[in-house]
């Protein structure tokens, strides 16, 4: 009577055991077809790998016997008697990247028609895996089979405005390829820095990948060619195609700043620090041109396999080409209408030539007005009127666009990017028209990408920009499908997603708010300031210095506010579980007696930035002119009246413009200070006319009056009046100016 209750007893217990240790499924991106099964399988050291002939075949297994090691701790058997796992090829599984998974008590069988499919079943069998260290684990039973709605799922990293070290672009690869994401774009050249060695030209890497930032530092690095063939063999193991872009003929002020004969001008240049979109573009009518970016372009080939290149191609302004006899020359010889016409000749002869080298041409979508043909793949990143264009005229196309994520993070959220359908409209601009087009061509939309340019982006904030928008990226482009069930299905994938994404030391993102936002208020008792933060995390901790040190974790740290009593710089920088996620943010705090009293404008500030009571909150402005410390005004005069509300004794006026003519800032043209005891008469203490030197001018200009003497005053009055003379080359003359302020320092 008691065995077969004992033994009852005891198999129930075994089973609960199982079913405990089995995972939720939870994968992303979502199978096309999954059907749970019964029970599941144990994973355990007797476990082994059978593996069809190949090489890549046997680096599959291993990657595999790697990444379950890694997870669970537990190293596969290697005798050759132990099964499994069992990887095999299968004709029947159609599709180049599709596969089929099943999982069964008995084992695990991954079958595809080529080793591009094995390795997606390896990497969905590694999500089936619980995230736990133990001798055994349990498979869940499944039948997946598989396959992209589109095969290009791409993520582009602009390196040359912000640099990224090899081990950082490895371990987006293996991110990226757990997620399947099957290309990585790598935009190695930049107006702000040159990061591929090539050996023909030293210069561009000891000259163009570095640049002296405002604060005297040097900012750069580049990749050699190893570390090249280094990060290409990485991703080709993850069955990721890299994409190099060579950006021609614009964006390349850092290959011009090395070899200034390419450029119009021929003039000296230097690596640009600020952002923007610059005039000095390879020189179309210089045939050395030509043979300085086919050399170039013939070792990029050589280090990449892929068969795409990407020439960049976009934001090209024509004022050098207009200005120059080469050019004019060349556009009378070939009998072309304009400068349109003379970018229409570069991008064709680019074209041909790599086509002569067997690769294929993409571009941003500015090479289709440049003519490039058909076979030209064209990335889209302007709009639907610019894909529709490109889809009639019969070229491929990634759409780009509504990916960016440099966009912040509550503006393009998690949800936006899995509702975005690339074979549609995806902005309410484009003509409903555009849908029929969209449809008829849907076999000419490889995919989609999302670029991450590095403007405000660097290697501690560039995951949570990417993560986890690049999930909703990958299911998008894998599965196809974009409805809200779908997506409230993703979301609760998702939640598991984080544990792993914690695992990898990712620092990741919320989904839709932004990580941190960070405020400096003015004290109103006059004593010091508070340093607010507004976290898009409840477990984010802001550490911070007081004394020009660079923050770590171990600084003093804050939730969400922290008081400041004294003037100096403030650096902070925020960490969650351990990971830091940005660079430092530094307010510089000053005392100004102004702070805490009322101060009105004859004309209002800009909308677009700072109100204007910043100007005296003893906060000056930092680098980045939108940080909302900077108030502006557009094609408008600085005209503030400050009430100190009794007499003052007032020894200095302070006031820094800033200077930044690739942004139409520039200096005033005219500055003064008077002082007033009733708001009526005032006395004039300060009357400058600035002459500036365009070419050298440094990023601000302070305007300073001082007297030792102090004089006494219950208003002053600063005036800064807009600059009329333009440089030379400004497009639209006097008109489209910008003047910005950050604080009126009166001490
Ligand atoms: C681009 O964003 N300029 C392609
Ligand atoms: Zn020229």
């Amino acid at each position: 009577m008691l065995k077969p209750l004992l033994a009852w007893c005891l198999g129930l217990s075994i089973i609960v055991a199982s079913t405990q240790a089995v995972a939720e499924i939870t994968i992303i991106p979502k199978p096309q077809q999954i059907e749970a099964g019964e029970g599941s399988y144990q994973l355990d050291a007797k476990t082994g790998i059978d593996a069809p002939e190949g090489a890549r075949a046997a680096e599959i297994a291993f990657f595999l016997r790697q990444a379950i090691h890694a997870q669970t701790g537990i190293e596969l058997s290697r005798s050759p008697h132990a099964h499994g796992i069992e990887l095999a090829i299968d004709p029947t599984v159609k599709g180049e990247e599709a596969y089929r998974l099943v999982v069964t008590p008995r084992g695990v069988i991954i079958q595809a028609s080529s080793d591009k499919g094995l390795f997606w079943g390896v990497q969905t069998l590694r999500q089936l895996l619980p995230l736990q260290r133990a001798s055994a684990v349990q498979v869940p039973a499944v039948h997946i089979e598989d396959a992209p709605a589109f095969g290009y799922r791409g993520f582009m990293l602009d390196v040359g405005r912000h640099f990224y070290p090899v081990s950082f672009i490895k371990k987006q690869l293996d991110l990226l390829s757990y997620y399947k994401i099957n290309t990585f774009h790598w935009h190695l050249t930049e107006d702000q820095g040159w990061r591929i060695q090539i050996h023909r030209y030293p210069k561009l890497t000891e000259v163009g990948a570095w640049r002296t930032e405002a604060d005297g530092s040097r900012y750069g690095g580049y990749y050699t060619q190893n570390e090249i063939r280094e990060v290409v063999e990485y991703a080709r193991a993850r069955n990721i195609t890299v994409i190099p872009e060579i950006e021609m003929p614009g964006h390349s002020v850092a290959a011009l700043a090395s070899y200034p004969e390419f450029s119009c001008t021929q003039q000296p240049l230097s690596v640009p620090i600020t952002w923007g979109v610059f005039k000095d573009i390879y020189c179309v009518g210089n045939p050395n041109t030509f043979t300085f970016l086919q050399h170039v372009l013939d070792e990029t080939m050589a280090l990449f396999p892929s068969p795409y290149v990407h020439i960049g191609g976009d934001e090209t302004p024509k004022d050098r080409w207009k200005a120059c006899g080469a050019c004019q020359a060349l556009m009378r010889e070939q009998g072309l209408k304009d400068e349109e016409g003379l970018q229409s000749y570069f991008i064709k002869r680019m074209q041909s030539y790599v086509a002569g080298k067997g690769k294929t041409l993409i571009g941003w979508d500015e090479i289709l007005e440049g003519g490039a043909d058909k076979h030209a793949i064209i990335e889209i990143w302007r709009g639907d009127d610019e894909a529709r264009k490109a889809l009639a005229n019969g070229n491929r196309v990634i759409v780009a666009g509504p990916f960016y994520l440099d966009a912040p993070l509550d503006v393009l959220t998690v949800k936006k990017i899995y509702g975005t359908d690339i074979t549609g409209r995806t902005s309410d601009s484009a003509a409903p028209e555009d849908e029929a087009v969209f449809h008829q061509h849907r076999a000419q939309i490889l995919g989609g990408e999302a670029p991450l340019w590095s403007e405000r982006a660097n290697p501690f904030n560039a995951e949570s920009k990417m993560y986890p928008r690049l999930l909703a990226l990958a299911e998008n482009l894998w599965t196809g499908t974009h409805d809200d069930a779908a997506y409230a299905d993703f979301e609760h994938r998702l939640q598991a997603h984080y544990h792993w994404l914690d695992a990898q030391k990712v620092a990741y993102g919320p989904e839709d708010k932004p990580v941190v936002t960070y405020t400096v208020t003015h004290d109103a008792s006059g004593k010091g300031w508070q340093l607010h933060a507004k976290r898009g995390f409840d477990d984010l901790k802001s550490h911070y210095t007081v004394n020009g040190a660079e923050p770590t974790v171990h600084s003093p740290s804050f939730d969400t506010e922290v008081g400041i009593a004294k003037a100096g710089t403030i650096q902070v920088v925020p960490f969650r579980k351990g990971l830091r996620y940005d660079n430092a943010v530094r307010f510089t705090l000053v005392d100004n007696i102004a702070s805490g009293h009322a101060i009105s404008f004859s004309h209002s500030p800009s909308k677009d930035y700072a109100p204007g009571d910043v100007l005296i909150d003893g906060v000056m402005g930092g680098s980045d002119f939108h940080d909302g410390r900077w108030a502006a005004w557009h094609d408008e005069d600085l005209d503030a009246t400050i009430d100190l509300q009794k007499e003052t004794a007032i020894h200095s006026i302070e006031v820094a413009f800033l200077f930044e003519p690739a942004s139409r800032i520039l200096l005033p043209e005219q500055v003064t200070y008077a002082v007033s005891s009733d708001g009526q008469h005032w006395t004039s203490l300060y009357n400058d006319t600035v002459s500036v030197d365009f070419a050298s001018a440094g990023r601000h200009h302070v305007f300073r009056f001082h007297s030792d003497k102090p004089v006494t005053a219950r208003y002053v009055r600063i005036q800064g009046t807009q600059c009329k003379t333009v440089p030379a080359d400004f497009s639209n003359g006097a008109k489209d100016i910008w003047l910005f302020v950050d604080e009126l320092v009166i001490h």
